[in-house]
């Protein structure tokens, strides 16, 4: 068993400060995972410092992939590239808790000529993989599962391009198939339910691929070659998220978060917080790589309420933890609907919020797919369990900031699997 660490968040004044985030988790994975099978070199400067990107690097490793860390001071990343064939790994690939390694590297050996098996953690091998396995399948590969969870283990074939309507929104199939089609024979066309984030599509644009979207639908044509790009990766705003939702909780706060990710698919938090009645201006906007970078300031103050369904749920589905654990300070308190997938993320995240916010001392109601937190209840200290997800760990360190007494989470440490260094960034920028 790994061993837990627990950690201890004492109440706040106000949040006060600047930082600049590590590198966006979803773009890190991308860009790693196009540059090995990109021609030439990439440099990726600011890599996630995630335990998660970090397992698609050693999966990349695996597969003959040569690549360096050069500068720890700024995460700088350099992959050889020139692999578009990769090597059958001698072991089975380590995804570790990471279902974006997983599912969006199945999508890259499934084209190769070899087998391999992807494998990782408990809470991995609960994941539901048959979004996947499905399409992957009719492009050509042959995959076996534990009933739909990892392992997975993947003959490789030569893909044939599909159409394919996806039944759930995930952007990490989405990207699955996007890199697949590149390696099929043909055009691969995938329609989504909803628009999802795009940095699969914005990647592979960057290192060169040419793609279009219409609509909901994006296509591509098989057998492109791409090129090494040298980038510096946006900070992460799902990470950044927690920041903002601390300083929103208290008037006196003001945030200044520079290099930070400002995708349109991404930014759906701030409009929210926007809406709720916090104050947010963006300045220094730029596109870097078809990315959308800017500086985000943040002043404290009052939040009303919000229902968030449909579109909003799935925009903003990494940051539903954040914002349900604030609920209980706003006006009128928030709803999630439409928000099914978030019993199949890396804990069951909606009867985790259930239980830790009540732990606090506030009324809950849950439904299968949601929840519904009422506003205006005070929450006091309490013991909690991360339940081994980084986000819900990150998420109650942030309602604990305005709690009455100290609040313990046990299992803290897996903070690390998308930012190692977030409860001591967070204890620079609170003021108590
Ligand atoms: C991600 C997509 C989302 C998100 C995950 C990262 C991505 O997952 O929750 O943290 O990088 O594409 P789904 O594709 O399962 O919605």
């Amino acid at each position: 068993m790994k061993s837990q660490s627990q950690v201890v968040v004492r109440p706040a004044r106000n949040v006060r400060g600047s930082v600049s985030l590590p590198g966006d988790k979803s773009i890190s994975h991308r860009y790693a995972m196009l540059a090995a099978i990109a021609d030439g070199p990439s440099r990726l400067e600011n890599y996630s410092t995630g335990a998660d990107c970090a397992s698609t690097l050693g999966c990349l490793r695996s597969l003959g992939v040569k690549w360096e860390r050069k500068n720890s001071a700024d995460n700088v990343i350099e992959v050889q590239g020139g692999r578009p064939s990769l090597i059958a790994p001698s072991e089975p690939l380590n995804c570790g808790n990471s279902g974006s390694t997983i599912r969006m590297l199945s999508g890259i050996v499934a084209g190769q000529k070899f087998t391999c098996e992807l494998a990782g953690d408990d809470s991995l091998a609960r994941r539901p993989m048959e979004r996947v396995i499905t399409p992957l399948t009719a492009m050509g590969a042959q995959i076996t599962s534990q009933n739909g969870c990892p392992p997975l283990r993947i003959a490789g074939a030569r893909l044939k391009g599909i159409h394919y309507r996806m039944p759930v929104a995930s952007a990490q199939v989405k990207t699955c198939l996007l890199f697949a089609g590149l390696l099929a024979d043909g055009d691969t066309r995938i329609e989504e339910p909803l628009r999802t984030r795009d940095h699969g599509e914005v990647a592979l644009r960057a290192f060169g691929a040419h793609l279009e979207r219409k609509g909901n639908e994006v296509w591509i044509r098989g057998g492109q070659r791409l090129r090494g790009i040298e980038a510096r990766v946006p900070g992460d705003l799902s990470s950044a998220a927690f920041f903002v939702c601390a300083a929103a909780l208290f008037p006196g706060s003001q945030l200044t978060l520079t290099n930070l990710l400002m995708n349109p698919t991404r930014a759906r938090l701030l409009d929210i917080l926007m809406q709720m009645g916090l104050r947010i201006s963006v300045t220094q906007l730029e596109e870097v790589h078809g990315e959308l970078v800017g500086t985000l300031q943040v002043e404290g103050g009052r939040l009303k309420g919000a229902t968030l369904a449909a579109a909003d749920t799935a925009a903003l589905i990494d940051e539903i933890p954040v914002l349900a654990a604030i609920a209980p300070y706003t006006e009128q308190g928030i709803e999630i609907r439409d928000a099914k997938e978030l019993r199949v993320k890396e804990s069951d995240r909606i009867a985790s919020i259930a239980i830790n916010l009540r732990a606090m001392g506030a009324q809950v109601d849950e439904r299968e797919d949601g929840l519904k937190i009422g506003g205006g209840q005070p929450l006091r200290g309490a013991e909690l369990e991360s339940f081994g997800d980084h986000r819900i760990a990150m998420a109650f360190s942030i309602a604990a900031l305005r709690a009455q007494g100290e609040t313990l989470i046990r299992g803290s440490e897996c903070a690390a699997i998308s930012y190692p260094a977030f409860f001591s960034v967070l204890e620079e920028l609170v003021e108590r």
